[in-house]
């Protein structure tokens, strides 16, 4: 059966293309995932995208029982929000963050993130590749959860 994964973008990440293109690149997410599905055909993906901070919480909330990991961009509310991290901190499926920009190379209060902790892992500075990587891990770490002992 296909995995099904969430990809999942928090405040101004649907602005990518024309949202500070030296630092987020030029090209639209949705031209981002077009190719993505293209590059995972056996994998059903489902993306959501929220300014609020209440509405990824209620997607995550509703979707995750039915997904087999989630790819989260928080956007601004990595760096703020303990609700998100509560709710990722609830779901037992591979989490794993993404970054498109290096934050350790921006302003200090990029440098923490509330999400790290309950995530797998995270991808920082790669661009938009990072949530390739991160389909890519999660679909090994199913994999690997689905194997005999
Ligand atoms: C970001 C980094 C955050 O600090 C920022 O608020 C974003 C985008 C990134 O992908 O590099 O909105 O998450």
């Amino acid at each position: 059966m296909n995995k099904r994964i969430l990809i999942i973008n928090g405040p101004n990440l649907n602005l990518l293309g024309t949202r500070e293109p030296e630092i987020y690149g030029t090209t639209t997410f949705q031209a981002f995932l077009d190719e993505l599905k293209d590059s995972f055909p056996e994998t059903d993906f489902s993306y959501y995208q929220s300014n609020s901070e209440g509405s990824i919480i209620d997607y995550l909330q509703e979707n995750s029982e039915k997904a087999n990991g989630i790819v989260i961009n928080a956007g601004a509310y990595t760096h703020t929000s303990v609700a998100i991290r509560d709710s990722l901190a609830n779901i037992k499926i591979p989490k794993i963050e993404v970054h498109i920009s290096n934050v350790f190379q921006r302003e200090s209060f990029r440098h923490h993130s509330y999400l790290s902790p309950v995530c797998d892992g995270v991808i920082v500075g790669m661009g938009l590749k990072g949530y390739e990587w991160a389909v890519g891990q999660i679909l090994y770490l199913s994999k690997e959860s689905g194997k005999k002992k």
